[in-house]
């Protein structure tokens, strides 16, 4: 399979979490810190979330009700033209997010060419939408996502050698149950959450096709200043 390098790379809690209370902690600052630094270091050009990361941090919202466009565009990959050699690849099965601009721009982050993934499940509607913004898409699988679809995708049609996966829970679990991701790279505040909702790095769905746990190799183990830890596995 022509696939990308992938690496899973999340700052988490204690035990776990990926979102809740421990981000504001001071304790959990310099992981914080080390989890951006680390970004750098893995130099990926591409990087992708889950639908609801992409809701709560990178989209405009959700899309809501368009108009219509009379089928005006087919069910077919579209890559626009992008300035930018660095991607954000947003998972988007049955196309809601909202959007405003072709590229995200966020603080100490290179500015990113949007690409999104979808299922057949969305509408001519949305893919006109999309179109007005000139952002890229890719189809992946019917009904569900086909991952390993996505990864060949990114490879072929983007050139992405290496792609950082990071997060939510779900998409993270979505890719490491088929064995599609390489390496996990996890930063670690010292600080317990305790949040019985809060998601953590691998959440099972109902659509994931396996249930079974995945052990993971210790490839690496670092200190961060404050007593917080890198610890890099490969799968
Ligand atoms: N600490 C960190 O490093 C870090 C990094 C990123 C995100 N986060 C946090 O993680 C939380 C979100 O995590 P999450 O696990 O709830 O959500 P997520 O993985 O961001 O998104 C899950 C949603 O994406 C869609 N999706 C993902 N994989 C799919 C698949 N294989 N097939 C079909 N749809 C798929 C589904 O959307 P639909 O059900 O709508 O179709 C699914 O509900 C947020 O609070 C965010 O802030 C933390």
């Amino acid at each position: 399979m022509n696939k990308p390098y992938v690496v899973c790379h999340m700052f988490t809690s204690l035990d776990g979490k990926i979102d809740g209370a421990f981000f504001g902690a001071p304790e959990s600052g310099p992981g914080l810190a080390e989890y951006g630094k680390l970004r750098g270091f893995y130099g990926c050009k591409a990087t992708l979330y889950g639908t609801t990361t992409m809701r709560g941090t990178y989209s405009d919202g959700l899309a809501g009700i368009l108009p219509h466009s009379h089928g005006a565009y087919p069910k077919e990959d579209y890559i626009a033209h992008s300035d930018v050699d660095n991607y954000i690849v947003s998972i988007d099965p049955k196309g809601v997010l909202g959007w405003n601009s072709n590229y995200i721009e966020k603080k100490g982050r290179p500015k990113a060419h949007v690409i999104e993934v979808l299922t057949e499940e969305v509408s001519e509607d949305y893919l006109a939408y999309l179109r007005g913004f000139d952002i890229s898409y890719i189809f992946a699988g019917k009904e569900t996502l086909d991952c390993r679809v996505i990864l060949e995708k990114l490879r072929d049609k983007f050139s992405v050698e290496k792609l950082m996966i990071a997060g939510g829970g779900v998409v993270n679990w979505s890719f490491l149950q088929e064995g599609l991701i390489d390496e996990v790279s996890i930063v670690m505040a010292p600080v317990a959450d305790g949040s019985p909702t809060a998601a953590s790095a691998f959440e099972r769905s109902d659509f994931a096709s396996s249930q079974k746990p995945v052990a993971l190799r210790l490839k690496e183990v670092k200190q961060i200043e404050g007593g917080g830890l890198w610890l890099r596995y490969t799968v």
